[in-house]
């Protein structure tokens, strides 16, 4: 019961700095501290920040790229203007919603993604988790190819099945792939930031992120599976792993 008014309180205070700050969400501070880690954002780089409502993230990404710069926020809710930021409003796995994000970066190529993204909560932690991961792996798919040579990508990830098959997934396209956990979001225990930095556009990409991903989980899931058909040598049989 303490631990949760604690906690509660922590949240409030977090909320009351972000009023206080002219940010609308408290969530702005977790992507400040981030930055503060990384130094993800530059004067005049292009932003994409994804699962952007209400556009606290993107209010610091604004003020982050400064007047050269671009800031692209989507997500399925509307959100109210913030100045200097293109907001769209669509589901980022869309076709359609792609296309407006391809047509207002009008072949501008992106420094840093951003995202904040979690899908509607069912209640069901292990299903809200498993949807959460493979969205982030659909974003990933979608946004790596316009990501720049040495650019970065932060996501929102939730503790839970998957997280290292996730990392496993998306580490061959960066130079470092880190875990962090922001002082904003400490309390509320179950949220990470996955931090990729240094982008390599040149590393070939066959299969997307979203299947090599499942896969992995697969096998760590069903690590029966791999086993071959029995080979038959001599007059034993013999299962070997793949
Ligand atoms: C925690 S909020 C983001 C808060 C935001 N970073 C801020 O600072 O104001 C997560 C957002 O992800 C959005 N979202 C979930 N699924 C999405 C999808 N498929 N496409 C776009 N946005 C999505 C939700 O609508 C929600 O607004």
């Amino acid at each position: 019961m303490a631990d949760h008014w604690i906690e509660n309180h922590k949240r409030d205070s977090w909320r009351r700095q972000a009023k206080s700050s002219g940010y609308r969400a408290r969530s702005a501070f977790k992507l400040l501290q981030i930055q503060d880690k990384f130094k993800l954002v530059r004067e005049g780089d292009v932003v994409l920040d994804v699962g952007c409502h209400p556009g606290g993230w993107s209010q610091v990404a604004v003020e982050l790229v400064g007047e050269e710069g671009v800031v692209i926020g989507v997500d399925l809710e509307p959100c109210q203007p913030v100045d200097g930021a293109i907001l769209l409003v669509g589901d980022i796995t869309e076709p359609s919603t792609q296309d407006r994000i391809l047509s207002e970066l009008d072949n501008r190529i992106i420094n840093t993604i951003v995202s904040d993204i979690s899908p509607d909560i069912t209640g069901n932690w292990d299903i809200d988790q498993a949807v959460a991961m493979t969205l982030v792996a659909d974003v990933l798919d979608f946004s790596l190819d316009l990501l720049c040579k040495g650019g970065s990508f932060t996501t929102k990830i939730f503790q839970g099945v998957g997280i290292e098959e996730l990392i496993a997934a998306v580490k061959p396209y960066f130079s470092e792939v880190k875990r962090f956990s922001p002082m904003a979001s400490r309390n509320s225990s179950s949220e990470v930031y996955l931090v990729c930095r240094n982008h390599m556009p040149w590393v070939n990409r066959d299969v997307s992120i979203r299947e090599t991903y499942e896969s992995l989980l697969d096998k760590k899931l069903n690590p029966d599976d791999e086993l071959e058909e029995p080979k038959v040598f001599t007059s034993f049989k013999v299962r070997r792993r793949k």
